[in-house]
C-alpha cells in the first residue's frame, strides 16, 4: 500500500486527488471513533461503522487474492507488514477458510523501523512524499504485533500451532537468513508491499525459486508514480511482459499476477 493505513492522508495526496474533504476525514473518524458508543470491543463487531470504504476495498482484494491459492501449496508472505492489518487479514482468512491447513504460515518481513535506505529508482521521476527517506514509514510495532499473534491464536483452531512469524530487520538480510533456517519452503502467495527497488528485487530473487505454478504474486505499487521502484525491480527481474497481471476495478493500488 502507499500509506501507513489506507486512511492516511498521504494516501490521496499521492494520488494526486487531494481534496480538504478527504484530508479532513481521517481527523474527524479519529474523533467520531472515540466519541462512539459502545466498548471498543464493541465497535470493532461493528467495524465497518468506522473503517473507510478504501480499507474496505483493501480488504475484500486481499479476501480474493487469498482465495486464489487456498489450494495452492506453500505458506503466505507478506513482504513490508507496517502496522500489521494486511498480514493479520491473511492470518485470519487461512484460521476461517481453512483451519486444518498447520501448514501454511503467514511470514511477515519488516524492519518495524522504517525504510532502511532509498535507492535512485525509487526517486527519479518520483511524485513527491515526505515518506521517501530513511525511517519512512515507520511502524514500531514489533511487541504489539507479538501481542496480537498471541490473543489470535486464543481464538483459533489448533492454535498451539505456530501460523504467524514476524521477522525484524532489514529484509536484505532477514530474507536470506530465513530461507537458511527454514529450507523446506514454499510460497503460494506472495505480498509485494516494501514500496522501494532494493528490498523488493531482493524479496523476488530469493522467495520466486519458491513458488509453484499457479502461486499468486501479489503488488501493491505497480504502476504507482509516487513510488517507482517495485515496477523497476519487477522489470529487472521477473520482467513484466512475461507476467499476466490483473487488477481489481474497485481498488486503485493492488495487482496480481499467477504464476503460470
Ligand atoms: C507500505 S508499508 C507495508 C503495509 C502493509 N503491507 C499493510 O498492508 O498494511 C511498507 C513497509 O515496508 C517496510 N520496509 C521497507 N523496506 C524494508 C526493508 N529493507 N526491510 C524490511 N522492511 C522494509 C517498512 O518498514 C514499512 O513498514
Amino acid at each position: 500500500m502507499s500509506g501507513a493505513t489506507p486512511a492516511d492522508p498521504s494516501r490521496y495526496q499521492q494520488a494526486g486527488r487531494s481534496t480538504g474533504d478527504e484530508v479532513s476525514y481521517r481527523a474527524a473518524m479519529e474523533s467520531y471513533f472515540d466519541r462512539a458508543g459502545g466498548s471498543n470491543v464493541e465497535k470493532l463487531e461493528n467495524f465497518a461503522k468506522f473503517a473507510s470504504r478504501q480499507t474496505l476495498a483493501r480488504h475484500l482484494c486481499l479476501t480474493e487474492v487469498f482465495k486464489l491459492v487456498l489450494e495452492v501449496q506453500g505458506d503466505v508472505v507478506e513482504c513490508g507488514v507496517n502496522w500489521g492489518g494486511g498480514l493479520m487479514a491473511f492470518a485470519q482468512l487461512s484460521a476461517i477458510l481453512e483451519p486444518v491447513n498447520l501448514q501454511r504460515r503467514i511470514v511477515g518481513f519488516d524492519t518495524f523501523s522504517g525504510f532502511v535506505k532509498i535507492a535512485d529508482e525509487d526517486a527519479k521521476g518520483a511524485l513527491f512524499t515526505a515518506e521517501r527517506r530513511a525511517g519512512g514509514y515507520q511502524a514500531d510495532c514489533l511487541a504489539d504485533l507479538q501481542e496480537c499473534v498471541t490473543l489470535f491464536d486464543r481464538n483459533r483452531f489448533i492454535g498451539h500451532v505456530q501460523k504467524v512469524v514476524l521477522v525484524p530487520g532489514d529484509a536484505a538480510a532477514t530474507i536470506p537468513a530465513y530461507l537458511e533456517a527454514n529450507p523446506h519452503t514454499v510460497v503460494s502467495l506472495l505480498h509485494l508491499d516494501f514500496d522501494l527497488y532494493e528490498p523488493t528485487k531482493i524479496a523476488i530473487e530469493q522467495l520466486l525459486p519458491r513458488m509453484p505454478r499457479g502461486a499468486v504474486i501479489l503488488f501493491d505499487e505497480l504502476n504507482n508514480r509516487t513510488w517507482p521502484g517495485e515496477t523497476r525491480a519487477v522489470m529487472d527481474t521477473l520482467g513484466l511482459t512475461k507476467l499476466r497481471i490483473r487488477r481489481f476495478a474497485f481498488e486503485p493500488h493492488m495487482s496480481y499476477a499467477v504464476l503460470e
